[in-house]
């Protein structure tokens, strides 16, 4: 039985392709991906294909039993519903029987920046689930990863880490540990037409920062910032990104600040193990960084 990762030259899709190593023989691993020179796993079946060519992704997903389908990241100007529709479509014409959509955990609303990237999600979502193809939804928290290397340059920068989450609480996982849980879900039945939120512990920015201080041996501390600044920011951080994902960040924190990122977990029932406490993973992370 044949499983597919779909763009797996991404944080994403190489930890997943790392966990299915363990689980899954690599001659029936597929790695889908642009461009083959950016994948760093070897041993498995390397196919390349565009989200934009449905007749490329076509013949990617040959004789592949189940997806991952990996989503498309935020880029100015691009309809990632259409992305992932013709991924959907290409795996139907393929014959392929499962589809596992790495989605988003959040439950924001209009009044946050953050709704239009969780709206693509969730109708990307509802495209899958009438897709005729058997499902699963993986709604992935926030990369702790990410968050840890800002928190990282407030140690080294002036013990300062400021962004708008305020005192909202947020689920954060690290990325191997969404990985595993996706592995998991590919190589295991049960899981058709099930929605999981891979979450885990909530934390406000104070707890998180309080964490990391004790594992890292920091002395960051942390101040709310307003949204204004925030976009100002993100936009003298990473100017090639643009407005519309200095925007979308800054709306992160917003929806965190509301709560919409405080949600019950499901990981346990996706694993078969309940996720990494926040602790264990920033000492991960400690371990990675040596
Ligand atoms: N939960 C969170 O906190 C969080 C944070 C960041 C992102 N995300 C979402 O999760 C997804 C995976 O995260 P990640 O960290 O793995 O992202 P990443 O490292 O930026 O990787 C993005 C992947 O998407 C591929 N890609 C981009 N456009 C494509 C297209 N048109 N067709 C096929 N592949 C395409 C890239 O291929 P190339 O290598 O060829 O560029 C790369 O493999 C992101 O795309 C984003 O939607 C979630």
């Amino acid at each position: 039985m044949s499983i597919a990762v779909t763009a797996a030259s991404g944080r994403l899709g190489h930890a997943v392709l790392a966990h299915l190593g363990g689980l899954h023989p690599p001659a029936d691993t597929v790695a889908v991906v642009r461009d083959p020179a950016r994948l760093r796993t070897t041993g498995v079946d390397v196919r390349r294909a565009d989200y934009a060519s449905v007749a490329d992704m076509t013949v990617a997903l040959r004789g592949v039993h189940t997806v991952v389908m990996i989503s498309a990241p935020v880029v100015s100007g691009t309809d990632r519903v259409a992305l992932h529709r013709n991924v959907m479509a290409a795996a139907r014409e393929a014959g392929v029987s499962r589809l596992v959509f790495s989605s988003i955990a959040s439950e924001s609303d209009e009044s946050t920046l953050y709704f239009p990237t969780q709206q693509i999600n969730r109708d990307t979502e509802a495209v899958l689930r009438s897709s005729g193809l058997a499902w699963t939804v993986l709604r992935n928290a926030l990369y702790l990863d990410l968050d840890i290397v800002h928190i990282f340059a407030a140690g080294a920068e002036g013990a300062v880490y400021s962004n708008p989450g305020g005192d909202g609480r947020a689920s954060y996982l690290t990325i191997d540990e969404l990985a595993y849980a996706t592995a998991k879900v590919a190589v295991t039945g049960g899981h058709e037409g099930k929605t999981y939120n891979l979450t885990g512990d909530c934390v406000s920015q104070a707890e998180l920062v309080r964490q990391a201080n004790e594992v890292f041996g920091f002395a960051v501390r942390y101040e709310p910032m307003s949204d204004e600044a925030s976009i100002e920011r993100f936009m003298r951080l990473m100017p090639h990104r643009g407005m519309d994902v200095a925007r979308m960040l800054t709306g992160c924190f917003q929806a965190m600040r509301k709560g919409h990122f405080d949600l019950p977990s499901h990981f346990e029932a996706a694993a078969g193990r309940p996720p990494k406490s926040l602790r264990a993973m920033l000492e991960d992370c400690r371990a990675r960084r040596r």
